[in-house]
């Protein structure tokens, strides 16, 4: 287990000053997909509380992973009251790039016109999004960067394999942004920790094995769906409750802090009875639980950064409540961060 908190003495601390989140037009519902597998809506919805999920329209130019990052982030632009020229840094988490080359996150940079800051893409699955604001914390903290842009942001549409029922109900795309940016340390408002975890021995729960420099795409690999995922939905389902609710234990523990001082926890959003099972590991209960699955499925990096934008446009987030930011996806890859919001 790696534990990345706050152990750099920084008179730097930083905090996520505006979100946002886009979606595709489109809406696939359980019925939409009974229709091309051998599944039902009752099925879905028991199993995993999927209802329906948004798709992008294959070559749209408003539904490409970085036109959807982009409408994302000139929302959280507009929350923290920046402009694109005053970003340092976009740090891009998506598995579904626009290119392989250039990055999603140079995409966006060149739509966006943040012509000051420097661009890459990260790749931690589903986990994505929390790794990026790791990252983008301690750059914060260091002091090389003041302002962020954090992109989680998927089209998993694009490698999905419509054929698998045990797989293509669950996924789903869209994009969620936040502007990190500095504050003091000990600031009221502010990223109180984060806690990062990975184990490639279990890269076979999830992968796909066509498309890097393993295997090219070639008409074999091809007809037989190898450049789609390719999950063992079980082991994940296992895996992913004893690693969230261990990531949501360090990060409380090491704030010494208890389950009931947190206000809200965004869990990433993979199956409903996963984070059914965590709530009832933690003794917490399902009503400070943000959940949007029901809506648009997992939508890899950006189920929590749209699920965080959401509740703090509703009004559900209310400033200076505590929020558990809690992660697992491919990888294997995990973590947690507390934000005091
Ligand atoms: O970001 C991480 C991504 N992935 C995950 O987090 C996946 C985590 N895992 C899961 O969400 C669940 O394991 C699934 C939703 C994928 C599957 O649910 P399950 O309760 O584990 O079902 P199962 O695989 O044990 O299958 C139970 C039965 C099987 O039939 P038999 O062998 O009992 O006759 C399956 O063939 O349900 C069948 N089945 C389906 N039936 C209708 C599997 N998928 C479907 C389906 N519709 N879509």
């Amino acid at each position: 287990m790696n534990t990345a908190t706050h152990t750099i003495l920084s008179p730097y601390a930083s905090k996520i000053s505006g979100t946002g989140s886009a979606f595709p037009r489109d809406r696939l519902t359980n019925d939409d997909l009974a229709k091309r597998v051998d599944t039902s809506d009752e099925w879905i919805t028991e199993r995993t509380g999927i209802r329906e999920r948004r798709i992008s329209r294959p070559g749209h130019p408003d539904e490409q992973n970085s036109s959807l990052a982009l409408a994302a982030a000139l929302k959280a632009l507009e929350m923290a009251g920046k402009t694109p020229d005053q970003i340092d840094q976009i740090l891009y988490a998506t598995v579904t790039p626009d290119t392989i080359i250039p990055s999603s996150a140079c995409w966006l940079q060149k739509k966006l016109g943040a012509h000051r800051a420097w661009a890459m893409d990260l790749n931690a699955a589903c986990s994505g999004f929390i790794f990026a604001l790791a990252t983008a914390d301690q750059f914060i903290r260091s002091g090389q960067v003041k302002t962020s842009l954090i992109i989680g942001a998927d089209v998993l549409s694009s490698v999905t394999n419509w054929s698998d029922r045990g797989s293509c109900i669950l996924f789903g795309d869209g994009a969620g942004a936040a502007i990190v940016e500095r504050t003091d340390s000990e600031a009221p408002h502010r990223i109180l920790s984060s806690h990062l975890g990975s184990d490639g021995n279990l890269w076979e729960h999830f992968h796909v094995p066509a498309g890097g420099s393993n295997l090219e795409v070639t008409p074999d690999a091809y007809s037989k769906n190898l450049h789609k995922m390719h999950m063992k939905g079980k082991e994940i389902f296992k895996s992913a409750v004893r690693t969230l609710s261990d990531y949501a234990l360090l990060a409380i523990e090491s704030n010494q802090l208890k389950p009931e001082d947190i206000d809200w926890i965004i869990p990433h959003q993979a199956n409903l009875r996963i984070i059914e099972a965590v709530a009832k590991r933690l003794d917490f209960p399902m009503s400070k639980v943000l959940v949007n699955i029901d809506r648009f499925g997992n939508t890899s990096s950006a189920t929590v950064p749209t699920a965080l934008d959401e509740a703090i446009r509703d009004g559900r987030i209310k400033k200076g409540q505590t929020l558990l930011l809690d992660v697992f996806g491919a990888g294997l890859t995990y973590g947690s961060v507390l934000v005091r919001w």
